[in-house]
């Protein structure tokens, strides 16, 4: 297994300016990640976690007022690994859409509503790819759709005769275009319904197939990550608080917040009570001390409050950072 995407230590926070004072949103505080290629790779919390800012800085693409302050992003060439952080704007091109590729939430906003589907594909692949005239480069897209079970002459419609859930789909065929090593997506299906979410992550996962390669999945909906997610992490409060394979993150949930994420997934026929965690995430300008998740946190301690847990390997592969699974309180779970 290869290491095709990696985060050392990252930390990325919005800087703001509100009524003349300095306001820092830690949205990613201190991530840690290695992905391996041919994976789907989960990323899973409720809205706010810093989800969205954490693929934003895997993407190298941090716009003001999101800053990077500490880490470093590795993406894989050859044998080396590169820190795309560091890479200057000419490098980086090279790199988006061939090794790493975007799909942002709401990815509608990438198509021009007055012009044709061709005309984006079009533009996209005339900027990536050298020596071919436009017919060739259409056929190309046309193969490419083909391949993916999408029809050639969607090439032909306006982004709005499309059904979201088509838009969605072909938005992901544009992503796809240069096989890239690492596909990134943004809730791609947040907000279609059931019929059209399936289509959405039967492609992905089509996708993956045909290409070997990574995609990094986040969405805070749990089944979706229990339906295709082969590894995933938790996220809470701008940090991974757990990681396993999905079959161990479900069978086997250490976290109390991942205990109730899964508890929260409807289940037919069943109308028991469920374990809560009330409330909401919190303020990410200033997170609660200890682990972030006390004040919810139906088993916290004194500890907790005060102390962050580290993040611990506590059997092969399955990593949590809570004080029930390590530092002082080593050996007190059942
Ligand atoms: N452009 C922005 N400017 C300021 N704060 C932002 C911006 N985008 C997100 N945030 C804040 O960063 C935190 C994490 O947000 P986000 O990464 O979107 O989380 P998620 O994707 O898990 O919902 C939230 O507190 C959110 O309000
Ligand atoms: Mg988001």
């Amino acid at each position: 297994m290869k290491t095709v995407l990696k985060a050392e230590n990252l930390r990325a926070f919005y800087v703001l300016q509100v009524a003349g004072r300095k306001k820092v949103i830690q949205a990613v505080n201190g991530v840690n990640l290695d992905i391996q290629e041919d994976q789907v790779y989960g990323i899973a919390g409720e809205s706010g976690c810093g989800k969205t800012t954490l693929l934003k800085v895997l993407f190298a693409k941090a716009d003001p007022p999101l800053q990077i302050f500490e880490g470093a992003v590795y993406y894989r060439e050859n044998d080396s690994l590169l820190n795309a952080i560091e890479l200057d704007s000419e490098q980086m091109r090279k790199l988006r859409w061939t090794y790493i590729s975007y799909i942002p939430q709401g990815s509608m906003s990438v198509f021009n509503p007055v012009k044709k589907i061709k005309s984006t594909f079009l533009d996209f692949l005339q900027s990536h790819v050298q020596n071919r005239v436009k017919k060739e480069l259409l056929a190309l897209a046309e193969e490419h759709l083909r391949k993916l079970g999408l029809y050639p002459r969607l090439l032909d419609a306006y982004p709005h005769q499309l059904s979201g859930g088509m838009r969605q789909r072909v938005s992901i065929a544009l992503a796809t275009l240069l096989s890239p090593r690492v596909i990134l997506a943004d809730e791609p299906t947040t907000a279609l319904d059931v019929v059209a979410q399936r289509a959405v992550l039967q492609l992905l996962q089509e996708i993956q197939k045909q290409l070997k390669n990574t995609i990094v999945l986040v969405t805070h909906d749990m089944g979706i990550h229990a339906n295709i997610a082969t590894h995933m992490v938790i996220m809470y409060a701008g940090k991974i608080v757990e990681e396993a394979s999905t079959e161990e993150m479900f069978t086997n949930p250490f976290h109390p917040y991942t205990r109730y994420l899964i508890n929260s997934l409807p289940r037919i026929g069943d109308k028991r009570v469920r374990e809560s965690a009330p409330g909401n995430p919190p303020s990410l300008v200033d997170p609660p001390p200890g682990c972030a998740f006390h004040p919810r946190c139906p088993e916290a301690t004194e500890l907790c409050s005060s102390k962050q847990p580290d993040f611990v390997e506590v059997s092969a592969g399955h990593k949590v950072a809570c004080w029930l699974y390590g530092g002082a309180n080593h050996g007190t779970f059942t």
